[in-house]
Parts: C-alpha cells; structure tokens; sequence
C-alpha cells in the first residue's frame, strides 16, 4: 500500500490582512505551503495533491515548478468537502495522509513515526496536549481511553471544552474508507460545515481501531492564522536551524540572532557572529570566520576564509584564505581564487579574481578577469558598461593599478604592467611597462582668490 498526501489549502486566511494569500507567506525564505510539499515529498514517491480554493491562480503559480496536483475546491464548505474534492483523484489501495498548507513545520519524523504505527485498514491521527486548548477540536475517549469523537469548539458543551487533548487535524486514513465515509457527511453543526473530524465517530461505530501519536515538538502542529503566529514559528524554526549548526561544532555567538533560510553545509570550526543570514544554499569550509551582520547567499566559501563585517555575498565561490570585507558587496558568478582580499566598498560582479590578488578600497569590479597577485588600487572602477552591452576587463599577472584608475572596457592590462594613479585607460596595455594618461599639472603663479 501506499501513502497519497493530500494537503488542505483552499481557506481564506481572513486575519493576515493580506493580499499574499495566506499558504504564500514565508517562513524562513519559503512558503509556508512549499515546507508542506518539501515534507510530503520525502514521504511518498506519489505526487502530493493540493486542494487549493480562495487565490487558487496565485497559489497555482506560486507552486508551478514542483511535482504536486493540484485540486480546486470553488466553494470552501469545510474541511470534509475539501478532502473529497481528492478523492477522485485517489487510487482506493492507497493510504491517504491528510496535511495542512498552513501548518507548515510537521516534521518528516512525526509522519514516518506515524505512517509506521498505523496498521492496515485502521485509522491513525496526531493529538497533543495543550495548556490552552482554546480553538481546537477537542479528542474524546471512553473509560478504555479509546478514541470515540473529535468535538469541535464551536459545538462542544462546557465540559468538553475543558478537554486539553486537541485535534492537529492530522490523519492517516484508508482511500477506501474516505470513499465510503466523505460523501455522506452532514453539515448539522454549529459552522454548517462538512466535517473531516466527523470520520472518526464513523470509524468508531465500524470498529476500526484508531491509533493516536504525539508530535515531537508542540510547534509541529501549530497553525498560522496571523502574523504573530507565523512569527513564533519562523522563531521556532530559526532556533532549530541554530541548535542543528551548533551540533556540527559551529560556534554561534548568539544562536537567537542567525537566520538560515535554505541550506547551510558546514565543515569544522566554524565561527558565526551575530545577526548573520544564509540563504538559499550555502557550503562553509573549515576555519571559516563570518563577521556580524553578513549576508550569504548561494555561496560556497572554501577553508579558513574571513568574511568581515557588513559584507554581502551573493552566488559566489570562494577559495581558501581569502579575506572579504568589512563592508564588501559580492554579487552572482563571481569566482575568488585562493588569498584573495576584498576590502572595504568595494563591489566585485561576475568577475573571476585569481590567487593573491587584492582589492582594497572602494572600487567596483565587473566582469573582469584578474590575474595573480595583482593589486587594484583604491578606486579603481572598471568601466564595463557603454549603455549597450556589458565589456570586459582582463587584467594580467603581477599588474599594479594605481589608485582612481578608470579601466574604460573591453580593455586589457598586460602582465606585470603598472598603471599610473588616476588613469583613464581606454587602449591595452603592454606588459611590464608603466602607463598613465593624466593632464600636466600646473601652478598659476601669484594668483589670488576672489
Ligand atoms: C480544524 C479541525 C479541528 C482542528 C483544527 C486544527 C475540522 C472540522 N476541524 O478546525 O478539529 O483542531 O483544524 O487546526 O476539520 N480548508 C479547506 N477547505 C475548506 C475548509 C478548510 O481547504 O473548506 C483548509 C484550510 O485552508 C485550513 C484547514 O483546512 O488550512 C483547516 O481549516 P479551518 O477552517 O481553519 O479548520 P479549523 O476550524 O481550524
Ligand atoms: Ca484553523
């Protein structure tokens, strides 16, 4: 047999006053609905089915690219009616495990914990205890502690409501019995809805036997409704990221303040100060240092290299022992050879930088090709761009380029050359020789200010 997900995503999301709909926002850089997905995928090799209803075009965008089906529910008559908008769609030897687009942090170990305990043909369910279980359905048993109903709040009396087991809303049910169970729910309750939790009454009075499992963490099962709820769970999740880092032997100076939002790959003796965020896919080597307030994204860095404070890394790769920053801006397809300096201000784009060469203050270097143990001087700026298409600067071995040189591309410094503080150099240049272009200076003798 096997697991068919169905995720419930049609609802509204009234209080996030919002136009994103609700299962778009993000949760540490992803959408709440895509951490759904990502979980189920690695439940089942079947394609997730997602019951989408209010915003269904943007949600249906938003999701394009991953391998789900997708389901309309036009009218949300409650979370019955949505799941049997699936069914069709459901094979009946199929186990059917029901999830939610705006519970997005139920984990891959609570479901697989789940799918083992359920036997065939049975019914299993999460359940939790809550301090205050205020707005869930709540799970009734019998002096056997069997489970005999789920009561929603809405409808329950007093007593019931002082229940504290509540109701994640998450099952794991037969195809063959939603089959025979869906289509004859009745909406006589308090909301006029179908009811998905009415199945358990109806599994009950067929004597099938329901399993119930705790998540591992109470978060897990925790719905978004506001931006105060999505908050303490990017804070959950972000403090998971945390201790999972800090496992590997990373040194956070403050776990509270990192925010990973993708994949962080990290090797031994790793520092992070704080205020730190990785996003994207980001592979860290040994030794590495990253200052406060650095941003890293879709970057790999190799061993023992110092990202300094305030710097920004976008799409790069960058070898062993270089020293970046403070305040320094790396964008996409920038390649760093080993010992490479990037200092202050200095903004490198789509430029490969080969080893030992420095850039130390204040320059903008863009689709270039440095050689080795060049040094480019403080501001010097390469000149990429005419208004039409983008040029390139090469620039070779052992060049020194002195400081406020513009270098007007397509352009190249040949090896060892060396160029004269505050040159504009529009032709090449040959190597080991010294060229500048620089009007004359001159003093008007005796001249006075007006
Ligand atoms: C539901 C459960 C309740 C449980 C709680 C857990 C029912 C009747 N009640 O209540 O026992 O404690 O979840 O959070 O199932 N949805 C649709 N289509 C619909 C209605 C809902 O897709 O027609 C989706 C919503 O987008 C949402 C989820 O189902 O993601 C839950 O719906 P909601 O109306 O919020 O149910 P609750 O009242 O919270
Ligand atoms: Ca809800």
């Amino acid at each position: 047999m096997s697991t068919q997900v169905v995720i419930l995503a049609a609802g509204q999301g009234k209080r996030m006053y919002s136009h994103i709909p609700k299962v778009l926002h993000l949760l540490a850089g992803k959408p709440m609905l895509t951490h759904v997905i990502d979980t189920a995928f690695t439940l089942s090799d079947k394609k997730p089915i997602v019951v989408i209803g209010h915003h269904a075009h943007e949600v249906r965008d938003a999701i394009k690219q991953l391998d789900v089906a997708l389901v309309e529910q036009s009218e949300q008559l409650g979370t019955g009616h949505a799941l049997l908008q699936a069914l069709p769609f459901i094979a009946d030897e199929d186990n059917v495990l029901v999830l939610y687009g705006d519970v997005p942090l139920i984990s891959t170990t609570t479901l697989k914990k789940l799918l083992s305990v359920t036997q065939v043909n049975t019914l299993g369910m999460l359940t939790a205890y809550l301090h205050n279980p205020q707005g869930y359905g709540r799970i009734k048993r019998d002096h056997q502690q069997k489970v005999i109903s789920i009561v929603e709040e809405k409808d329950a009396t007093d007593e019931e409501r002082k229940i504290t087991e509540i109701n994640p809303g998450i099952y794991l049910v037969a195809a063959k019995l939603l089959k025979k169970w869906l289509p004859n729910l009745k909406n006589h309750n308090a909301q006029k809805e179908y009811y998905l939790t009415d199945i358990i009454s109806l599994a009950v009075r067929e004597n099938i036997f329901i399993s119930t499992i705790e998540p591992e963490y109470i978060e897990e099962i925790a719905g978004v409704n506001d931006c105060v709820q999505l908050a303490f769970l990017e804070r959950f999740y972000q403090r998971q990221m945390a201790k999972s880092l800090m496992r590997k032997g990373v040194t956070l100076a403050d776990p509270e303040r990192l925010d990973v939002r993708g994949e962080v790959v990290v090797a031994r003796d790793v520092v992070i100060d704080i205020n730190v965020i990785f996003e994207g896919k980001v592979q860290i080597g040994e030794g590495c240092t990253i200052g406060a307030n650095s941003i890293l994204r879709n970057t790999t860095l190799g061993n023992h290299v110092q990202v300094q404070p305030f710097s920004m890394i976008d799409g790069a790769t960058i070898a062993d022992k270089c020293v970046i920053g403070p305040f320094a801006r790396i964008r996409p397809e920038t390649t760093l050879a080993e010992a490479v300096h990037i200092g202050n201000f200095v903004e490198v784009k789509k430029s490969h930088i080969d080893q030992g060469s420095k850039a130390n203050h204040l320059s903008y270097i863009g689709d270039a090709e440095i050689g080795k143990r060049v040094n480019v001087g403080a501001g010097t700026i390469t000149c990429n761009y005419d208004g039409v298409k983008k040029h390139k600067t090469i620039i070779g071995d052992g060049a020194f380029i002195g400081s406020d040189t513009q270098l007007v591309a397509p352009v190249t410094v040949g090896e060892g050359a060396t160029i004269g503080a505050g040159s504009t150099i529009t032709d090449d240049t040959p190597p080991h020789e010294l060229t500048l272009s620089r009007a004359e200076q001159k003093t008007i003798k005796g001249w006075k200010r007006k």
